[in-house]
């Protein structure tokens, strides 16, 4: 387990190596406008599928060059002075309004402030605790260069809050104490799934956008999984030279339920305790089985 010890810390929370508390000191000292947009999860929750989403309605359903990482950066890991690390580097300044951002950080670290205290809207995307810890795992292999991790390692890691953007419970109780705040939206992954034009709908009310129908039809078709993984500006192409060689493409099964193969009998019943403990209480729910 030692090996989750070597995460950087960024405001207390473990970090991937690529963010260091300067990156993020910077962010709060930039340029905020009141119509900024911030689509927020724990990592492995639907991100990059609400990225794709915000995108097109922004854009009244029309697709352009910009790859998910221009068009909505990833703003803790924005300002890397690596060259190297060339998948998420945009001139925030230059963008259009409204601008979108994506974020890891939980309800209280956020680095733009606390959400509750300024006009911008804030998306969060919730996916049920099981399938984050196996679709975590495989990101953990391909993307933070643990080749040799096992999935029972990650398994205990994750459990313990010690992979990066820390406590997965604390994370998502965080934000749905502010499910009812008029400017956040708390939608599951699992409920996109469900019902992708309708998640489109509801998104693009709360970002005041008005669309037709044919636009939220367009910009759905445009947003399933199999849409999303043959596009090169939405399947994560533009980094996979900072995959493991091998390892599972960024769009890898988009389900609900793969846990199922993953899981062993404790490792189900201990996860089942946690969101008995923690979710049950507070009426949050998912539909996972
Ligand atoms: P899996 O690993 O279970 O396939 P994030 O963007 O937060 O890192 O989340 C990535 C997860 O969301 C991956 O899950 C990926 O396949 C899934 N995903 C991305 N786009 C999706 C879509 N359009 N429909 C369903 N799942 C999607």
């Amino acid at each position: 387990m030692a090996r989750f010890e070597n995460y950087p810390k960024v405001n207390g929370l473990p970090v991937p190596k690529f963010i260091t508390q300067s990156q993020v000191d910077l962010i709060g000292g930039m340029e905020a406008f009141t119509d900024d947009i911030w689509i927020v999860t724990y990592p492995k929750s639907g991100t990059t599928w609400m990225q794709q989403i915000v995108k097109l309605i922004l854009n009244n359903g029309e697709n352009d060059e910009r790859t998910l990482s221009q068009a909505v950066p990833w703003l803790e890991a924005a300002n890397n002075p690596d060259p190297s690390f060339d998948y998420n580097q945009i001139d925030i300044s230059n963008m259009s309004r409204p601008r979108a951002f994506k974020s890891h950080f939980p309800f209280h670290l956020m680095p733009c402030g606390k959400p509750n205290e300024i006009p911008n809207k804030f998306i969060y995307i919730a996916r049920n605790p099981k399938d984050v810890a196996v679709s975590y795992y495989y990101h953990q292999i391909g993307y933070q260069y643990l080749s040799d991790l096992t999935w029972d390692d990650h398994f205990e890691g994750f459990l313990d809050g010690k992979l990066p953007f820390g406590d997965y419970f604390e994370h998502v109780l965080g934000w749905w104490a502010h499910k009812d705040d008029d400017n956040v939206l708390f939608i599951k992954y699992e409920d996109l799934k469900k019902n992708l034009h309708t998640s489109v709908q509801l998104v693009s009310n709360f970002l005041s956008m008005q669309l037709t129908k044919d636009v939220v039809k367009k910009i759905a078709d445009q947003s399933t999984f199999e849409a999303m993984k043959h596009h090169p500006g939405a399947n994560y192409g533009w980094a996979s030279h900072r995959r493991h060689p091998g390892a599972a493409p960024f769009m890898r099964k988009g389900v609900v339920g793969d846990w199922k193969s993953h899981f062993s009998l404790e490792q189900s019943s201990k996860l089942d305790d946690e969101y008995v403990r923690k979710f049950v209480p507070v009426g949050l729910k998912f539909d996972f089985q």
